[in-house]
């Protein structure tokens, strides 16, 4: 009995303290508010909401101003997709764009002729359309994904916890929508399209031994995949090891004698790109091995010749140093036939 008004203020204790925390904490919440209110977002990928769908042939019917990109798009795989009849998603002006009604309001042929007589270009109402200019970069992906979904477009699967969505990059940074009909990123031109925000490995590739790429014989994507993928680094494969050996394939093994677990990860001696040293080395024999092992005295080699071989291309005699079926003549594996 004694017990009860004491057990009633701790419970009001208890109230009043959570109160407090729940002040805090509604505190907290209201500082952490979206950048954007959802309307903004939907404006932003939608342009006005209250702008209604028009179809291209409106949107383009009072001025020519527009024609090439019209034909340019109407000749694309995307463009072609505007006969109803192939089934996929009709893709216009306005997929993209937006709803176009009010960029259109007021401008007829008549006022386009007045303006073009008077000297002047007539330009639509185009800020009530998406800002392409202004938008955040996802916002921007957005726009390309409601249609290609990773469904879809299988190599999509992984863009959205690639690094470059979040980095920022878009979709039209890389597909230039209104280049020409040809929306496909070009193998030829890849190379510079990656260099335009790569510039360093621009630098790797101009290094005297590189990969062929400056020579177009390979490309960026036969490594990468612009769109992300499960490996580190945007890379195609698993690992690097599998990277390397789908064109290598002679160094896969397995091998009766490995260079312990080295060549997992051919990083361990290579450079992907280029490099100073021959054969994409990481550094030049002998240093390159000298990382891992101490010198050896060959009790054979006994002029100076030959002890300066010994500290020139440890492969003159190791020379399969990436892994090997026969033993050396010691009956151990030292990578020497
Ligand atoms: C698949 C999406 C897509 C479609 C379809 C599309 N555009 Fe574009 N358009 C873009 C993007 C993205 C930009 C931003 C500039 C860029 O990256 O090329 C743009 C830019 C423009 C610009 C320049 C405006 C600016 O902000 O620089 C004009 C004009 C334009 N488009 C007109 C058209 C017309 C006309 C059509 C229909 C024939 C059309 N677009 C169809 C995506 C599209
Ligand atoms: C309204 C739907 C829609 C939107 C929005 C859309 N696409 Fe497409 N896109 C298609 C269809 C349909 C195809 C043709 C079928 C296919 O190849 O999957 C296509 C094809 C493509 C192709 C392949 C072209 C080829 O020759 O194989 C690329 C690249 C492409 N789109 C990029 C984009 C980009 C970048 C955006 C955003 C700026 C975008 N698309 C927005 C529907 C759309
Ligand atoms: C960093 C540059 C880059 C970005 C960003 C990028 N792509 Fe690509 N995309 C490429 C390259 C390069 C290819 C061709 C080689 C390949 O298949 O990887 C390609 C291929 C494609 C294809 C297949 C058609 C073809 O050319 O074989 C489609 C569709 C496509 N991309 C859509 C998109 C969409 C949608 C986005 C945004 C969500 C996007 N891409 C972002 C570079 C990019
Ligand atoms: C519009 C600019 C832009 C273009 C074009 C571009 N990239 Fe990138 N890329 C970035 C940014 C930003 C990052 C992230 C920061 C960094 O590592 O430099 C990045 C990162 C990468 C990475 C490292 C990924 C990681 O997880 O660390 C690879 C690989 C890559 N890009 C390959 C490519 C290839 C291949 C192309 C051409 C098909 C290309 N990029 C085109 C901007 C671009
Ligand atoms: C022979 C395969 C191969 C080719 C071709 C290739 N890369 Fe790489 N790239 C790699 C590997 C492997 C890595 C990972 C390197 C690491 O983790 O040390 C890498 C890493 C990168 C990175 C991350 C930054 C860095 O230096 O680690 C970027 C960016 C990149 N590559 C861009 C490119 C571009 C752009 C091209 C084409 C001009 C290209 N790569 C061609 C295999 C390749
Ligand atoms: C798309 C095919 C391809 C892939 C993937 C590839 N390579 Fe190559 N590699 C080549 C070609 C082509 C050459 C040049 C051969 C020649 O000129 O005779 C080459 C040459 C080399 C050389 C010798 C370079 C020199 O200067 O003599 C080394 C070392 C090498 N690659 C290592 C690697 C490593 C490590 C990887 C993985 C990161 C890799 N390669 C991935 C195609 C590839
Ligand atoms: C322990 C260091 C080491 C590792 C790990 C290694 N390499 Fe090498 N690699 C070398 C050396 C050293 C040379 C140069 C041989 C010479 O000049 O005599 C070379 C040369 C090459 C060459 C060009 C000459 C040839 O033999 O064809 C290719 C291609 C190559 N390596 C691919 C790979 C691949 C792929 C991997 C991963 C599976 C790998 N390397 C792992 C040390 C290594
Ligand atoms: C990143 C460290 C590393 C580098 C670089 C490296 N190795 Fe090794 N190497 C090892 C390891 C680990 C082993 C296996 C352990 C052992 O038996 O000593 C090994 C084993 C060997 C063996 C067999 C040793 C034995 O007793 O059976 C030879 C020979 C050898 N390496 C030569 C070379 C040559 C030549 C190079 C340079 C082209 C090189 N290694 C580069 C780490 C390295
Ligand atoms: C003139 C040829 C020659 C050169 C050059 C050479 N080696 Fe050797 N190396 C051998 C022979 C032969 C063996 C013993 C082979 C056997 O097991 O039967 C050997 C054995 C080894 C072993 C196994 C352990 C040991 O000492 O027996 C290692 C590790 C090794 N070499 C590393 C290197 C490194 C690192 C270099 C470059 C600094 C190098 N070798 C240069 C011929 C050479």
């Amino acid at each position: 009995m004694t017990m009860e008004p004491y057990r009633k203020t701790s419970r009001w204790m208890i109230l009043a303290l959570m109160s407090v925390f729940v002040f805090v904490g509604c505190a907290t919440l209201k500082e952490s508010k979206p950048i954007f209110l959802n309307k903004e977002y939907e404006k932003m990928i939608a342009g006005r909401l209250d702008a209604d769908y028009v179809g291209t042939d409106n949107c383009l019917r009072a001025c020519h101003f527009h024609d090439a990109r019209r034909r340019n798009f109407d000749l694309s795989t995307m463009g072609a997709q505007l006969s109803r009849e192939s089934g996929m998603p009709i893709v216009n002006c306005e997929s993209c764009h937006g709803p176009g009604s009010l960029a259109i309001e007021g401008l007829t042929p008549e006022k386009v002729a007045k303006d073009a007589a008077a000297g002047r270009q007539t330009a639509c109402d185009y800020k009530t359309l998406v800002d392409m200019k202004k938008i955040p970069a996802q916002a921007k992906s957005l726009i390309c994904l409601k249609c290609h979904t990773a469904n879809a477009t299988f190599n999509l699967h992984n863009w959205n916890a690639s690094t470059h969505n979040l980095s920022d990059v878009s979709c039209s940074d890389c597909h230039n929508i209104h280049a020409g009909h040809n929306l496909k990123v070009k193998p030829r031109e890849m190379t510079d399209l990656c260099y335009k925000c790569h510039p360093d490995i621009r630098a790797s590739f101009s290094l005297p031994s590189h990969h062929p790429v400056p020579e177009k014989k390979i490309f960026c994507t036969d490594c990468h995949d612009a769109h992300g993928g499960m490996a580190p680094k945007n890379l195609r494969k698993d690992t690097v090891k599998e990277a390397c050996t789908q064109c290598h394939a002679e160094k896969e093994g397995p091998f009766l004698y490995e260079h312990a677990d080295l060549t997992e990860d051919c990083r361990a001696c290579h450079t992907p790109h280029g490099s100073v040293n021959r054969s994409l080395l990481n550094q030049r024999q002998p240093f390159l091995c000298l990382q891992c092992h101490p010198t050896h005295q060959l009790s054979s080699a006994t002029t100076a010749e030959e002890k300066r071989t010994l500290y020139t291309r440890c492969t003159d005699c190791h020379s399969t140093i990436h892994g090997t079926d026969l033993p050396s003549p010691s009956g151990r594996g030292t990578f020497v036939r």
